[in-house]
């Protein structure tokens, strides 16, 4: 048995990562931390978990909760993140981020985008980007996979096909994200709550938001060109789920079955990705480690459209896809 360590376990993705860990035949959960007194027992925090994992969450330092595990899954904020990881490492425990803290590679675009001075720096740049579709080559050894986000693997996973297959101008790509409100997390804040969400649908991040910087960054380096996105969220009153709507220029004459057949190809072999011949809905992926997309014309206009559960493919899905290539498990190992 893999011994597997969580950080930040009382917030929405370590449930996730919990109940996906609990299906994993070959994965003992050894340790959870917060910073809470009193060591509360885990299905306190999360009654679900009453009767399914008998363990108290502690507030244990990094360097004590590396020696609980081999790896530990950190979902803890940004800024936290950096507080604790090298300290993980240092005790031997390879690790799957799912915070924003080592996906950007310049520590410039992070402070910029974070207002935090990176206190890691050396490892950006050298972390692998933990999207396994597009960087799996690199997680087999890595000790540290950034995970990412969930708005970034989504638009970026849409669009990657019709870029590398050179059917779209790299520049003006417009990416119309909506999102669940769990993406922004369990902690109280006023844009969370029932009445400012419920009956209500607008943006937020219009005039520029941290996920671009991360979806420009990964798109150029996996096509080549350099890759400049719109990007726009939105709050949905809903619990879950990302949907992507993206609006990119064709680069040459193109049918909407030459565009299907390229992504159909490029994700021939990866087992959580599905490209559908129907418009798909946030609930065909919901509770689920999968992304589907496809890809319609409006006239001369594409437009490109990709969902996933920003809990699952979007996080803990993602984590656990990139932990089991780490650890030499079948990638889909407890996800499908
Ligand atoms: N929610 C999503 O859909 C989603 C998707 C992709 C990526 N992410 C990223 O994944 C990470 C976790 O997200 P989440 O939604 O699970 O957040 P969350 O529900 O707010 O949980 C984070 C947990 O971290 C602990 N924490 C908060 N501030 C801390 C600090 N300064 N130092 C140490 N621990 C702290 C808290 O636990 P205690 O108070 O008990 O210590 C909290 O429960 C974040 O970086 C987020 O950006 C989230």
């Amino acid at each position: 048995m893999t011994k597997v360590v969580i950080l930040g376990a009382t917030g929405y993705t370590a449930l996730e990562l919990i109940k996906i860990l609990l299906r994993h035949p070959h994965v003992e959960i050894t340790a959870a931390s917060t910073r809470q007194e009193g060591s509360p027992p885990i299905h306190t925090i999360h009654q679900s978990l009453t009767g399914r994992l008998d363990l108290n969450c502690e507030d244990l330092t990094p360097s004590e909760i590396a020696t609980r595990g081999d790896f530990a899954f950190c979902a803890l904020p940004h800024g936290a993140s950096t507080a604790a990881i090298p300290d993980l490492l240092a005790g031997g425990c390879r690790v799957v981020d799912l915070s924003a803290d080592y996906r950007l590679t310049d520590p410039g675009v992070y402070e910029k985008w974070y207002g935090l001075v990176h206190t890691d720096p050396t490892r950006l740049g050298s972390t692998v980007y933990g999207l396994p579709e597009l960087y799996g080559e690199g997680i087999p050894d890595a000790p540290l996979v950034a995970n990412p986000g969930c708005y970034t693997s989504t638009a970026i996973l849409g669009m990657t096909p019709l870029l590398c297959g050179g059917f779209i101008e790299p520049a003006g790509i417009i990416v119309d994200a909506k999102s669940g409100v769990s993406g922004a997390g369990r902690g109280l804040k006023l844009g969370s709550l029932y009445c400012e969400v419920n009956e209500a649908f607008k943006a937020y991040g219009v005039e520029g938001h941290r996920h671009q910087p991360e979806i420009d960054q990964v798109l150029s380096d996996i096509s080549g060109e350099s890759v400049s996105v719109t990007f726009i969220p939105h709050l949905l009153p809903m619990d879950r789920g990302i949907l992507c709507t993206m609006y990119p220029r064709l680069k040459r004459p193109a049918t909407q079955d030459e565009l299907l057949a390229c992504m159909r190809e490029y994700y021939a072999d990866k087992p959580l990705i599905r490209v559908v011949d129907h418009v798909p809905s946030t609930k065909d992926v919901a509770h689920t480690s999968f992304c589907h997309m496809t890809v319609r014309f409006n006239g001369d206009q594409v437009i490109v459209m990709s969902v996933t559960d920003n809990l699952g493919k979007g996080a803990a899905g993602v984590a656990v896809q990139n932990f089991n290539i780490m650890a030499g498990y079948d990638e889909t190992t407890a996800l499908i």
